[in-house]
């Protein structure tokens, strides 16, 4: 939620490398955008309410300067306006600010501190710019009020500001929220996401919680909010500037679900072990074999993609498994086995749900494994081991490759935990892995037809359902999410016995519902769930896959392994989502309301 970027240098680039560095974040959220920036001793902001493409029109003729704090938006505490919009500035006009996060404890320091002064917004963040220039006027020292001002909040924040008087040094902050400083020859840079700046530098420094840098042209001077200084050396981000672009692809969320058999391929490469087994760590193959229950713990799509992988990994690896809210599960924890293992799974890393539950589940000593597209973050710094997505930069807020990443990641989990209990495996997982990806090249080779369906089944619908049993119910339930997150039509997904406990009331006449038949055992009963829908009026798409499927289905998709099909059977319904959304004229890359890294709980 909210992305920052600054740049500090010799040259006047500020603006050009923010203003970038904006469009590169707006993944994490786009209610409103601004930048400030020192030019000859004066501060200025530029803000807007809206994306960063009103932001470029608003600072176009902006004096160029070497120093600015941009931010884009994602409104937690105040409506989305140019009042709220970041940076904020404190009453004097001295001192601005962008932060990313949630000051808790805004409200009891703007009693106790802050009683005379007048708020220009209704933001948790003034609080903080103004508590600083309130420490300045008692110690008359930067980087000292600085540090009194962060170490007063409580909650989480990635804060970046400057002083209209100090101009060759950026103030940052960091507790809880992504911050990373991005080091180059001549200037540096900080960041809420290496992908902001990677075009100004491979090389960054990371920032752990309660510490906070002093960043020059030259330098970078990283100190704990004690004071002491800490040495730490850059790392080599590892992204490709390309993979951010769109290419010729219209939307990147189209250009995701293309790259899904490139990136099961990829997964395939990366787990290949030598004569036949895995690389996996032993370490992680120690923690599976030992742990006599599974909790995994996420949120949203990466919740879906952990219910697919419960029936992989009790079916292969014969472990209980347990799938959780990551947002419930921290207030309230069922009872746990005695040797439980938890399984985080996030796309972002970054996931505050989740990382609340982890740091949790860490402060009760258990193991915890940490699945995801980013290495570096802090899910992954936090957790004991990490296994890696490899799907490449997730820019759509709407997930499509992430969620077939993680549930390919988890059947290979479950299948080396079956390997390592030496469980007789009833297939070669990398060829029917391989053989899904063939098959995912297939599907997303039919885009025309699921644009047909789209327009026949969902141009008009107010509302859809979709059902399936076993795996097809959980895939289910990822089909809603598409749909609704980027179309805005109300959907749900349901287990197919289950529309006739109640939901059944809503089938009327011409109702929308995608049925996916996928799952041999239940091939017969969920055939005459579709059948109790179509006998009230309901639409009815039938998704099967081939070996299951009746003339009159609506599509058919390649036969893939039983266990594996939701790694193929969530396409169509990920097409589905994005042509309706397309013939309803929406953002599909960007819907309303949402942002890609949820980093407030
Ligand atoms: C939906 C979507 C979200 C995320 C959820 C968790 O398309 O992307 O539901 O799956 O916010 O995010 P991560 O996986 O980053 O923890």
């Amino acid at each position: 939620m909210c992305g920052i970027v600054g740049f500090i240098g010799k040259e006047k680039r500020a603006t050009e490398v923010l203003l970038h560095g904006l469009e590169k974040l707006e993944y994490r959220g786009y209610d409103s955008a601004g930048i400030a920036l020192i030019n000859e001793d004066e501060l200025k902001i530029t803000k807007v309410k809206g994306r960063i493409s009103a932001l470029k029109q608003a600072a176009e003729g902006v004096s160029p300067a070497s120093v600015g704090i941009g931010h884009t938006r994602w409104a937690t505490h105040g409506e989305p306006s140019k009042e709220n919009a970041h940076p904020h500035q404190s009453a004097s006009g001295r001192f601005a600010i962008v932060h990313n996060g949630v000051i808790e404890n805004y409200q009891q320091l703007k009693e106790e501190y802050l009683a005379d002064v007048r708020f220009a917004s209704e933001t948790d963040t003034e609080v903080i710019v103004q508590l600083m220039e309130k420490m300045y006027e008692t110690v008359q020292d930067t980087e000292e009020a600085f540090r009194k001002s962060v170490r007063l909040l409580k909650g989480s924040f990635a804060i970046g500001m400057l002083d209209r008087e100090r101009p060759e040094t950026m103030y940052v902050a960091k507790n809880k929220s992504p911050l990373l400083i991005g080091v180059g020859k001549g200037f540096n840079v900080i960041a809420s996401d290496a992908m902001a700046t990677l075009k100004e530098t491979d090389q960054y420094v990371e920032i752990h919680d309660m510490e906070m840098v002093l960043v020059t042209t030259d330098e970078v001077t990283i100190k704990k909010f004690d004071g002491t200084t800490v040495q730490r050396l850059p790392y080599t981000a590892k992204i490709d500037a390309s993979d951010i672009e769109k290419g010729t692809y219209p939307h990147y969320m189209l250009k995701e679900i293309d790259e899904q058999p490139i990136v099961l391929r990829k997964i395939i490469q990366e787990y290949q072990g030598e004569k036949g087994g895995f690389a996996i760590d032993a370490s992680i193959r120690k923690a599976m074999k030992n742990a006599d229950r599974i909790y995994i713990v996420a949120a949203g799509t990466s919740f879906h993609a952990g219910l697919a992988g419960k029936v992989l990994l009790e079916k292969l690896a014969n472990i209980p498994v347990e799938v959780h809210v990551a947002s419930e599960f921290s207030y309230n924890m069922p009872l746990l086995s005695e040797k439980p293992l938890f399984i985080f799974i996030s796309q972002s890393g970054e996931t505050a749900d989740s990382r609340a539950v982890l740091v949790k589940v860490k402060e009760l000593g258990y193991p915890a494994l940490t699945i995801t597209n980013v290495p570096g973050s802090t899910l992954s710094r936090e957790a004991d081991y990490t296994l890696h997505l490899h799907a490449g930069p997730e820019i759509a807020v709407a997930s499509t490759k992430a969620y077939t990443a993680q549930i390919a990641v988890l059947a290979i989990l479950a299948a080396d935990t079956a390997n390592e209990k030496g469980r007789k495996l009833p297939f070669d997982i990398m060829q029917e892995l391989a053989i899904a990806a063939n098959a995912m090249d297939v599907l997303t080779d039919h885009k025309e037809e699921m644009e047909k369906l789209a327009k026949n089944y969902l141009h008009s619908a107010r509302n859809a359902f979709f059902i399936g049993r076993g795996s097809d119910y959980y895939v289910s339930l990822e089909g809603a999410l598409k749909l609704k997150e980027i179309s805005y039509i109300q959907a749900e997904g349901f287990a197919g016995g289950e529309l006739k406990h109640g939901t059944i009331a809503l089938i009327e006449k011409g109702t929308p519902v995608i049925a996916l038949v996928t799952q041999e055992h239940v091939n017969y009963s969920i055939r005459s769930n579709v059948q109790e829908v179509v006998a009230r009026g309901a639409n009815a798409m039938v998704i099967s896959m081939k070996g299951l499927e009746q003339t009159a289905d609506s599509f058919v998709i390649p036969k893939v392994q039983q266990l594996l099909t939701p790694l193929i059977s969530v396409i169509p319904l990920q097409l589905l989502a994005y042509y309706a959304a397309l013939y309803r004229g929406n953002d599909v890359d960007k819907p309303r309301n949402l942002a890609k890294s949820v980093t407030v709980e």
